[in-house]
């Protein structure tokens, strides 16, 4: 490692793309920090120092001069492309770092690869730290929401660097210890099925007022806008006012009618319902989420399948309560996709050994990410109540939450139903909903399915035991061991 360089950084940055800058740029501008910067590429470090010389970034052009710029415990933080980028930085840092030091990935990594990476980078004496940042570009410049994993040795040095730049919500930084290990990136994980699942439910809504209530998207975004000044109050249900407003400079249409109704997605939603499917945790709401963007995906059968039709639903005439009703379906969806995901890092705590507060987790969530919303203040609520209420249904609020819009939810839902309008996160959340509150659930039947042609075995509702009846013989029923395949 070269020795020529002054060790001044206190916090240092790789990866300077527009996040990477962005976050370096917020790091700079608190007080008490020193920023060493590097990119693979020097020409974009020269860019951001030539950019922004109120910084007072220290440049490198060698990783050997990054590190050797910053003080001990050396703290890096690792803002490239997740997956083989990534574990090149890690490579090339954990040769350079000595025992003590701090190994940050800040991209969304697979929470599994933070587990294998704080492993061996632990066996090195290295503290390796996944922490997700959520907020986008804006929100790493300006205060993101960020949930760091790992030791909570290195959050010692960690964590005032963090709350130096997150996102401030009453006075308290969007920023807390997760938990150990992967447990960061894992909930930023979840905090993406989230933000799936809210982004869809808000895209039905206004499905719903354009195609039923046959509002333009001006007077949706007028009534979104209105939304944003109550219990709804959030970022997403904010820019989805901005963006029904925006009209397409080329024809002056509505920017949303010349948007392809064609939806992309990087992953993180998908490892969620795949964890969560892993873990045994219904996330209806979020995996509706994933699989819409999938539907919309595939104009190949979209096309051919509407070429079959003979004709579509008349769209059902609705009357002036058919806003609210929508407004309450959406608050009432919404409370059932943050409980199965709540529900979902419960499962994992557990499943990874983690000691997770949910409280803390909603606290942070109030500010800098994108699902940042005053809703949360209730999580926060129901879990500082209660930590270990078991859904987040239960919590009186949301109880009453849940039955003031019961009606309305189920008239939407007919209504889309009727009009063939697709609601697949409003029904799935209300299916949900009335699963868990059906006194019997047709499960019975699926236990006699399984056991008719499997053998699978049964439990009684009136005795203890595992049974399994003779289908094939004379259909008596005998009591046996639990079957195991
Ligand atoms: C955040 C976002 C961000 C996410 C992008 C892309 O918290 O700032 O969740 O991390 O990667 O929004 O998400 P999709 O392409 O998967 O929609």
């Amino acid at each position: 490692m070269s020795e020529t360089r002054a060790a001044q950084a206190n916090i240092g940055v790789v990866g300077l793309a527009v996040m990477g800058s962005n976050l370096a740029r917020n790091l700079a501008s608190r007080e008490g920090n020193t920023v060493a910067v590097f990119n693979r590429s020097f020409s974009r470090t020269e860019l951001l120092t030539t950019e922004h010389p109120e910084a007072g970034f220290i440049a490198s052009e060698t990783i050997e001069d990054f590190v050797a710029s910053l003080t001990t415990p050396r703290t890096a933080i690792i803002m490239v492309q997740a997956g083989k980028g990534t574990d090149a930085v890690i490579s090339q840092l954990s040769a350079l770092f000595e025992p003590g030091d701090i190994i940050v990935d800040g991209g969304n990594a697979d929470f599994q690869d933070t587990i294998r990476r704080e492993k061996e980078n632990s066996a090195k004496g290295l503290n390796f730290v996944g922490a997700g940042i959520s907020g986008g570009e804006e929100g790493a410049l300006n205060g993101p929401s960020i949930m760091p994993g790992g030791s909570v040795e290195a959050y010692k040095t960690l964590g005032p660097i963090l709350e130096s730049i997150a996102a401030i919500v009453d006075g308290v930084p969007c920023v807390t210890h997760i938990g150990t290990d992967g447990a960061g990136h894992f909930v930023k994980m979840i905090h993406n099925g989230i933000e799936y699942a809210d982004m869809q439910l808000i895209a039905e809504a206004y499905d719903l007022l354009r195609r039923v209530g046959g509002h333009s998207p001006a007077a949706i975004a007028d009534i979104f806008a209105e939304w944003n000044t109550g219990e709804l109050n959030s970022y997403l249900i904010e820019i989805t006012a901005e963006i029904l407003r925006q009209v397409d400079p080329k024809t002056d249409k509505p920017f949303i009618d010349i948007v392809l109704d064609e939806a992309g997605s990087k992953g993180t939603g998908v490892w969620t319902v795949q964890n969560s499917l892993d873990l045994g945790v219904p996330v209806g709401g979020i995996a509706e989420a994933v699989f819409a963007r999938a539907v919309s995906a595939h104009p190949e059968q979209r096309g051919p399948v509407r070429a079959t039709l003979k004709a579509r639903p008349e769209i059902a005439i609705v009357g002036d309560t058919f806003q609210e009703d929508v407004r309450q379906a959406l608050y009432a969806s919404k409370i059932v996709a943050y409980a199965q995901g709540f529900d979902a890092i419960i499962a994992g705590a557990v499943k990874y050994g983690w000691n997770i507060d949910k409280g803390a987790i909603a606290t942070i969530w109030r500010g800098g990410c994108i699902i940042r919303a005053q809703f949360l203040n209730r999580i926060v609520d129901a879990y500082n109540n209660d930590p270990s209420i078991p859904s987040l249904l239960v919590d009186s609020y949301f109880a009453d939450a849940v039955a003031t819009s019961e009606a309305a939810w189920r008239r939407v839902v007919s209504t889309a139903a009727l009009s063939g309008v697709p609601v697949p996160g409003f029904g799935s959340s209300l299916s949900y909903f009335d699963s868990l509150a059906s006194e019997r659930l047709p499960a019975a039947l699926v236990q006699g399915q399984r056991d008719y042609f499997g053998a699978h075995t049964y439990h009684r509702v009136d005795m203890p035991g595992t049974f399994h009846t003779l289908w094939s013989g004379d259909r008596s029923e005998i009591a046996t061991e639990a079957s195991t395949h």
